[in-house]
């Protein structure tokens, strides 16, 4: 059987198969604990997005990268597990932030709980994420806390926005990198380091994920416009309701073409109106700025390909030559 993993991730290797979807049962069963508590309804909310879905993505990554050391060693799953479950931590507190209604086809726990109980959620996933770090050497505890500040400085930059001297797309692409790729390039970087991968490797394996995870942001903020609800779980158009810019809106707004005076001022700000969150959405559909887009997110997966060409040669670098792939798909 081929498994079939998150942006179509296919492994044909067995034993790579094997490892991964026994390491990914062993991540789920610590999910679940890390949700376990007396009350009813902290477990319950704390338990929400877990059981809702999600694509499990960043501990797939991890479990990948240990590959290139011995997978087996003690603190790769859990740490697979602290990857996914600081994740999870930041999707609870990013819904608050966006207003978002939808997440892996569930309500938000914004919408079920409110914001209060959201964001409390999700210091309480971040808490047992720091449990489970515990014990895994100084060395991951500062890696992983200085990725958590990258991460919230990204989150603290989109929402504050650029200062007036700087370029607006630059700002947008130091964010990107910030929110999701810090935490993409650890997976890859203590999936690696935690299996005993040589000290280059794991270097290498760390710029790759950096890469891919900003690849998979830009691919996402494509699924915002291009695709449905049912796609992705989400609403559509989430960041052009609240007016949070993302790299197509961004290249839209560079545009001087008069045709597009209507488009620019629809994206110039928040959208609460559906009728006209619709009309720009068909606008933004139909503009030469997605596939602008599209070219960037093929040249950043190049950039992440390229890491992979000294790496050592194992089904894992094949895995993940096969995801660079798929990346440059996912919006195709
Ligand atoms: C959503 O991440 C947030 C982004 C960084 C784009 P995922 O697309 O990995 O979300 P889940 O985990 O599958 O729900
Ligand atoms: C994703 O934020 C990044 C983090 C949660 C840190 P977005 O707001 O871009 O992602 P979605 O579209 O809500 O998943
Ligand atoms: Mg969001
Ligand atoms: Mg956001």
């Amino acid at each position: 059987m081929t498994f079939v993993g998150p942006l179509g991730l296919t492994i044909e290797d067995d034993a790579l198969q094997a490892d991964l979807v026994s390491g990914l049962a062993e991540v789920e069963q610590i999910l679940h604990n890390a949700t376990v508590d007396d009350d009813d309804l902290i477990a319950q909310a704390a338990s929400h997005l877990i059981e809702a879905g999600g694509k499990r993505f960043r501990p797939l990554l991890t479990l990948l990268c240990a590959q290139f050391g011995d997978p087996a060693a003690v603190g790769v799953v859990p740490v697979a597990a602290v990857m996914e479950l600081t994740h999870l931590a930041s999707l609870y507190h990013d819904d608050v932030m966006d207003s978002a209604e939808q997440r892996r086809g569930a309500p938000s726990a914004n919408v079920e709980w409110g914001n209060k109980v959201a964001v409390l959620i999700g210091d309480l996933l971040f808490s047992r994420a720091s449990a489970l770090m515990a014990g895994l050497g100084d060395n991951v505890i500062r890696i992983q806390s200085e990725t958590f500040a990258r991460l919230v400085s990204g989150q603290i930059r989109e929402t504050v926005g650029p200062r007036a001297t700087e370029n607006r797309v630059d700002h947008h692409r130091s964010v990107v990198r910030d929110k999701t790729g810090s935490l993409i390039a650890t997976c890859c970087r203590l999936g690696s380091l935690l299996a005993g991968a040589d000290e280059q490797t794991v270097a290498r394996l760390a710029v790759f994920g950096e890469h891919i995870g900003v690849a998979f942001q830009v691919g996402d903020d494509i699924l915002d416009i291009v695709s449905s609800s049912e796609q992705s779980g989400k609403t559509p158009g989430t960041d052009l309701r609240e007016g949070v810019p993302t790299l197509p809106v961004l290249y839209a707004l560079e545009s001087s073409d008069p045709a597009d005076e209507r488009l620019r001022s629809l994206v110039s700000g928040p959208l609460d109106d559906d009728e006209l969150l619709a009309e720009a959405l068909t606008l933004l559909r139909a503009h030469p700025a997605l596939d602008r887009v599209r070219a960037d997110l093929a040249n950043i997966v190049e950039q992440a390909r390229k890491e992979l060409v000294d790496l050592p040669e194992c089904p894992a670098r094949e895995a993940l030559s096969v995801l660079c792939d798929a990346a440059a798909w996912r919006i195709a």
